[in-house]
């Protein structure tokens, strides 16, 4: 039997992944990958609708295909690549940009979050077509599931509904897909500011735990993380967001049900369950930062690596394509 597809992807807009990407998305695609014909994109395209320098463009973009090898994702089993070297990402983008209201993408909150805070001047159109080019990055490989956070979710539905959309217009071309979102636990937030996600564009580093931090910066972050003064460790998001943030990302790490944590630090204090916290943070990254450093001392073996598997994916996104054009009208140059 095939395997369903499957199609995610982070954008290479910072020097290191942060553990929220780790514990959202890049354990449950290490965890997915087996089961499906996934297709796992560095999306350099979506990191260019805020503004990028080109060098640090590039190195980022090698940094975060490096981080998803060393966290797991195997490039000979799922198809890693980079989305501008499949050019039928922005091609597709354009195509299903004329079946999208205005006022839908306008109803976008990332959009209107982000727009908000850059202003006018700032903000770009690709900002604005960005949940777009993120449809035709699914809709092209026919996916089936796509694992993401709860912040991209409205964006997944804006997919199923171009593709109901367009099915429905110029007949069946896509599969409409299903989000699969984790947990609320597997949603991570910033340690100084546990009521809002963590980012790796949050104004303030202090709360940000990143893949690639030295360990003395990673443990002193995670000592510093805001707690309340109750002393117990207890689950409530509501009343204790620092502590109940905590213990997600210990019971991500360790495999521990909230409920083993609790039992686990009953009658400890704060400065003992950071400390433990620290130690398996430290320990999960370690060996993933060591690797990503590995891989990034061979640019040229993993550019070689990322082209082949662009390749790959270019086979699938291009059957896609040419059905698209086929069905909308586009005259189609004859085959050489
Ligand atoms: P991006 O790059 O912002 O984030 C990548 C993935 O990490 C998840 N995530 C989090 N999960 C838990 N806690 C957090 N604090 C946290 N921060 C980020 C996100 O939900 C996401 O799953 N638009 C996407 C990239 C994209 C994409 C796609 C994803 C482009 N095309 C097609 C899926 C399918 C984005 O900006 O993710």
């Amino acid at each position: 039997m095939t395997k369903a597809r499957l199609f995610s992807g982070m954008q290479p807009s910072a020097d290191s992944l942060q553990i929220g990407n780790y514990i959202g998305a890049l354990m449950q695609w290490r965890d997915m990958q087996s089961e499906f014909d996934a297709f796992f994109s560095v999306v350099d395209l979506h990191a260019i609708t805020v503004a990028q320098d080109p060098a640090e463009l590039r190195a980022k973009t090698r940094r975060t295909a490096a981080q998803y090898i060393a966290a797991g994702i195997e490039p000979e089993k799922s198809t890693l690549f980079v989305q501008s070297q499949v050019p039928a990402h922005a091609e597709l983008a354009w195509i299903l940009s004329s079946i999208t209201g205005f006022g839908e993408a306008g109803r976008m909150t990332q959009f209107k979050d982000k727009s908000q805070r850059y202003g006018a001047d700032q903000t770009t159109v690709a900002l604005f077509t960005y949940p777009v080019l993120m449809a035709a990055d699914i809709l092209l490989y026919q996916t089936k599931a796509v694992p993401v956070g709860d912040d991209q979710k409205q964006h997944v539905e804006l997919t199923r509904n171009l593709a109901e959309r367009f099915n429905s217009r110029f007949g069946e071309t896509f599969t409409v897909p299903d989000p699969v979102i984790p947990g609320e636990t597997a949603r991570i937030y910033d340690l100084q500011d546990p009521s809002s996600k963590m980012s790796k564009s949050a104004e303030s580093q202090a709360g940000v735990l990143y893949l690639l931090d030295d360990v003395a910066v990673t443990a002193k972050k995670v000592m510093r993380a805001v707690t309340d003064s109750e002393g117990v460790v207890r689950y409530d998001r509501a009343e204790k967001p620092g502590v109940s943030n905590l213990m997600s990302i210990y019971g991500a790490l360790t495999g521990s049900a909230l409920s083993a944590v609790e039992d686990e630090f009953a009658g400890r204090g704060y400065g003992d369950f950071k400390k433990a916290v620290r130690d398996a943070i430290v320990a999960e990254f370690e060996p993933v930062r060591a690797r990503t450093l590995e891989l990034l001392d061979d640019p040229a073996e993993l550019d070689r690596l990322l082209a082949v598997n662009a390749a790959r994916a270019a086979e699938v996104a291009e059957e896609t394509l040419s059905a698209v054009y086929e069905r909308i009208g586009l005259l189609r140059a004859p085959r050489a």
